[in-house]
């Protein structure tokens, strides 16, 4: 939770690819789920590494995103977002509208994925968590309840 000045440094690159980066990873899920968040950084539990997961749907299933980086990234988008490490708070977010990330595995393995829309906002709002940057910083605009209301009924 904010503040926290794990939250605002630099995390260390994964070098290790061991059973308990999996295991890591499985806890990682279940914080995730039992907040009710579409994502979650290693920083957010306590550990400063480069390790970050996102589950928006079931179609996507769950991400791990290990070392990510954004190697493109076109367009943007506007919307709202929020942070487990800031309940209840929401803001507008400018985002790019499509990236392609690199990033490895559990296993060490390098990949490659493209992402738009709200998948890509998910990883990029991770994706700065790794490096200490939090959402609050790019806010535009703070939303209410009520607003935050109307733009998801849109
Ligand atoms: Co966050």
């Amino acid at each position: 939770m904010h503040p926290a000045e794990i939250l605002e440094q630099e995390c260390k690159p994964v070098t290790l690819f061991d059973k308990k980066l999996g295991k890591l990873l499985d806890d990682m899920y279940e914080t995730m789920i039992e907040f009710d968040g579409v994502g979650l950084a290693a920083p957010q539990i306590n550990i400063d590494k480069q390790i970050a997961i996102v589950d928006v749907d079931d179609h996507h299933g769950t991400i791990e995103l290990i070392n990510p980086e954004i190697i493109e990234s076109t367009g943007n988008q506007t919307g709202p977002e929020g942070c487990l490490s800031f309940p209840g708070l929401f803001g507008e977010v400018t985002r790019a509208f499509k990236i392609k990330v690199r990033a490895q595995n559990r296993k060490g393995k390098s990949y490659e994925m493209e992402a738009e829309d709200f998948l890509a906002r998910a990883i990029q709002h991770e994706i700065d968590h790794l490096h200490g940057i939090l959402f609050t910083s790019k806010v535009s605009k703070y939303l209410d309840e009520k607003e935050l209301e109307e733009l998801n009924e849109e």
